[in-house]
C-alpha cells in the first residue's frame, strides 16, 4: 500500500486549532503520515494489530471483506469523533487490508476547485482518498465531491458566464473516507453519501494500557504492565496523547539513569510535565476554574468561556470539551456549559448546594 500526502495538508491540518503542549490530541508535524517518518513503524498495520474500538472494528471487517468478495471499491465511509482516536490510522488500514493506496488530505488544504479535481483525477481503481476535517470543506468544493462519490463523475466546468459548459469525466470506482469532529457540522446532502457512519469512542484504560505496552515494544522501551497503566490512567482514553506521554516518560527515565518505567516512575515524570491523575493540563483546568470563579460554575455560553480563558472558541469545543464532557466534569445545557460536582471537587473545592437540584445534562458531543 502507498500512502501519498498531497496539497497543503501536512501544514494545514497540523496544530490548526493545536495547544502547544503534551495533551492536544491533535497530530503534531512530527506525528502526521509520512512514510519516511520515524512515526509510521507505531502505527498498526491491520485491523488485528489494532487495539480498541472493537464494534467499529467488526462493521469495518465485513466492509472490507464483502468489497473483496464483489472486487469492489468499499463503500463510501464517515469516522467521527474526537481528535487522536486513530481516523486516519483506521484509513491506513483499510487502504492497506483493500490492498490499495491511500491519499491523504484535510479540507483546508482544498481550497480550489482544482485541488480537488487533481486528486480525483490521479485515483486508481479502489484507492482510497482520506479528507480530514470534512466539515470544513468550502461549498464549490463540497458540490464537486457530489457526482464524484455518487456517480463516480467529476463535472468541469469550462468557460465562464453564458458561454459556460460542463464536461462530465468519468472517474474510478474509489472509496471517499471523511473524517470530523464535528458531524454536525457536515451539511445533510455530503453526509447521506457516506454508505457508512461510524463513530470512534474514547479507549478504556485496559485497552490504553495495551497501545503503550506495544509501543513501548516498538520503541524497545522497557516498562511495566503498572507503568504502561499509569501513563494511559492520564491519557485523557487518547492513544496519540498516551504514546506522547510514553515518549516523554522514557526521556525522564533515560535522565534518570532508569532502565525500567514503573509506576513511580511514570507518575513522577507526568507531575513533572504538569499532567495530574485525571491527565488534565494546567489549561483544562482553567476551564474549569474560570467556570466556577467567573460563572458561578456556569451555565456560561461557550464565547464568553473562551473570551474568560483567553482561548480560541473552536479549541474550547473541539480540544478541551469532549474529554471534559466524557470524564463528567462539565455538562452541555441549552444554556451554556456547567461545571459539576467532579469538576469541584477535582480542583479541591466544595460544590454548592443548589447543585443538587440541577436536572441531569447532556455529557455528550454525539
Ligand atoms: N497506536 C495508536 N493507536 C493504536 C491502536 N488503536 N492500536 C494499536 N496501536 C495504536
Amino acid at each position: 500500500m502507498a500512502i501519498k500526502r498531497t496539497g497543503k495538508s501536512g501544514e494545514k491540518n497540523v496544530g490548526d486549532t493545536a495547544r502547544p503542549d503534551l495533551l492536544t490530541p491533535q497530530i503534531t508535524a512530527a506525528e502526521a503520515p509520512n512514510p519516511e517518518g520515524n512515526e509510521e513503524g507505531l502505527r498498526p498495520k491491520t485491523l488485528q494489530d489494532y487495539i480498541g474500538q472493537s464494534s467499529l472494528k467488526a462493521v469495518l471487517g465485513i466492509a472490507i471483506a464483502a468489497a473483496k468478495n464483489r472486487q469492489e471499491a468499499m463503500d463510501h465511509l464517515l469516522l467521527y469523533g474526537p481528535p487522536g482516536l486513530g481516523k486516519t490510522t483506521l484509513a491506513l488500514i483499510l487502504a492497506q487490508e483493500m490492498g490499495v493506496s491511500c491519499k491523504i488530505t484535510a479540507a483546508p488544504a482544498l481550497e480550489r476547485p482544482r485541488d480537488i479535481t487533481g486528486l480525483l483525477i490521479g485515483l486508481q481503481p479502489g484507492d482510497i482518498l482520506f479528507i480530514d476535517e470534512i466539515h470544513r470543506l468550502n461549498r464549490l468544493t463540497e458540490e464537486l465531491l457530489y457526482p464524484a462519490m455518487e456517480d463516480y463523475r467529476l463535472d468541469i466546468t469550462m468557460g465562464k458566464g453564458n458561454s459556460a459548459k460542463i464536461r462530465s469525466l468519468p472517474l474510478p470506482r474509489f472509496t471517499l473516507i471523511g473524517a470530523t469532529t464535528k458531524v454536525g457540522a457536515l451539511t445533510s446532502p455530503l453526509r447521506d453519501r457516506f454508505g457508512l457512519i461510524q463513530r470512534l469512542q474514547f479507549y478504556d484504560l485496559d485497552e490504553l494500557q495495551q497501545i503503550i505496552l506495544r509501543t513501548a515494544q516498538l520503541l524497545k522501551t522497557a516498562i511495566t504492565p503498572n507503568g504502561a497503566r499509569a501513563i494511559a490512567s492520564r491519557s485523557r482514553g487518547t492513544p496519540r496523547i498516551a504514546n506522547r506521554l510514553l515518549k516523554r516518560v522514557r526521556d525522564y527515565a533515560q535522565v534518570k539513569q532508569q532502565t525500567e518505567i514503573g509506576a513511580e516512575l511514570a507518575a513522577e515524570a507526568l507531575d513533572v510535565y504538569q499532567v495530574d491523575q485525571q491527565g488534565l493540563d494546567w489549561t483544562d483546568r482553567l476551564v474549569l476554574q474560570t467556570l466556577i470563579d467567573q460563572f458561578q460554575g456556569g451555565p456560561a455560553g461557550l464565547e464568553a468561556l473562551a473570551a474568560a480563558t483567553g482561548e480560541d472558541s473552536r479549541t474550547i469545543e473541539e480540544v478541551y470539551e469532549p474529554y471534559l464532557l466524557q470524564i463528567g466534569y462539565l455538562s452541555r445545557t441549552p444554556r451554556g456549559r456547567i461545571a459539576t460536582r467532579a469538576a469541584y471537587e477535582h480542583l479541591g473545592l466544595v460544590a454548592p448546594q443548589r447543585m443538587e437540584q440541577l436536572p441531569l445534562f447532556e455529557t455528550d458531543l454525539g
